[in-house]
């Protein structure tokens, strides 16, 4: 059941801008990082799979972990909260999807207005910045590294790693989605990671309705306008359609 104030609000959207992290992909059989239980963060060590230190250190090593997560996404479908994410944005005006996922889910499923956050692991790309960005470039059965094309030098996934800047200009463009947005949906994301987790709160200071979609609580969840408790699979599809009826 929707509540009454945010079915007349969500009647009246324009354009939402929906910032989205693992959780959403979590239906489709991706791990999420911080799950208590099966999260990457709890089984992998992050300072020895995902810093500019740990590929200098081993590239091979890091090469695999992403190739398997590579083959994870590549084996994975979206699901039902991708497809509303994209069935909406064709009703809209807009629906800049700000996603802090690597996997291409989103595209998959058809949304076209996409920003990544944290790259994405479909691409490749050589340390030399200059040189052109691979794109699904197949990392399993090959040696690894995998090599650039243009000088043979190791190509690295074109991820975000921790201490690492994000790719240019995808920062800028996510406060822009939200300074056009008349409403802002954080869905599956633990809220802990900057800048991501700024966005709704720029959201909530320009007076737009912030609505968060989590089967926890966050430290979104106090300031939020509606925090909605379930899987975004189950509520998406649910908040779309009472956006349209
Ligand atoms: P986290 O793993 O930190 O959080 C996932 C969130 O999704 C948690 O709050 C879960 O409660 C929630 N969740 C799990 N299943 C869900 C479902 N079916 N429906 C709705 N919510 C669900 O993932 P992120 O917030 O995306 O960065 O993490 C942010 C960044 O931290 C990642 O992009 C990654 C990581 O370090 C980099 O690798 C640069």
């Amino acid at each position: 059941m929707i509540d009454p104030d945010l079915g007349r609000i969500l009647k009246r959207v324009r354009r939402v801008v929906v910032l989205t992290g693992a959780g959403v992909s979590a239906e489709s059989g991706i791990p999420t990082f911080r799950d208590a239980s099966s999260g990457l963060w709890k089984r992998f060590d992050p300072e020895s799979l995902a810093t500019p230190e740990a590929f200098q250190r081993d590239p091979a090593r890091v090469w695999e972990w992403y190739a398997h997560r590579r083959a994870m996404a590549a084996e994975a479908s979206p699901n039902p909260a991708h497809r509303a994410l994209a069935e909406w944005e064709r009703r809209l005006d807009g629906c800049p999807v700000v996603t802090q996922n690597v996997d291409g889910l989103h595209q998959r499923a058809g949304s076209r207005d996409v920003i990544e956050l944290h790259g994405s692991l479909l691409r490749s790309r050589c340390l030399d910045p200059r040189h052109p960005v691979e794109e699904g470039a197949d990392a399993v059965g090959v040696d690894l590294p995998p090599r650039c094309q243009t000088c043979g030098g190791p190509l690295r996934p074109d991820v975000v790693w921790f201490g690492e800047a994000l790719p240019a200009g995808a920062y800028e463009a996510a406060l822009a989605a939200v300074a056009e947005a008349d409403f802002l949906l954080s869905v599956g994301t633990s809220s802990l990671v900057q800048p991501a987790a700024s966005l709704p709160l720029e959201a909530l200071e320009r007076g737009v309705p912030v609505v968060e979609i989590n089967i926890e609580p966050t430290p979104l969840t106090p300031v939020a306008d509606w925090s909605l408790r379930g899987t975004a699979g189950e509520i998406l599809p649910r908040l779309a359609a009472a956006a349209s009826s």
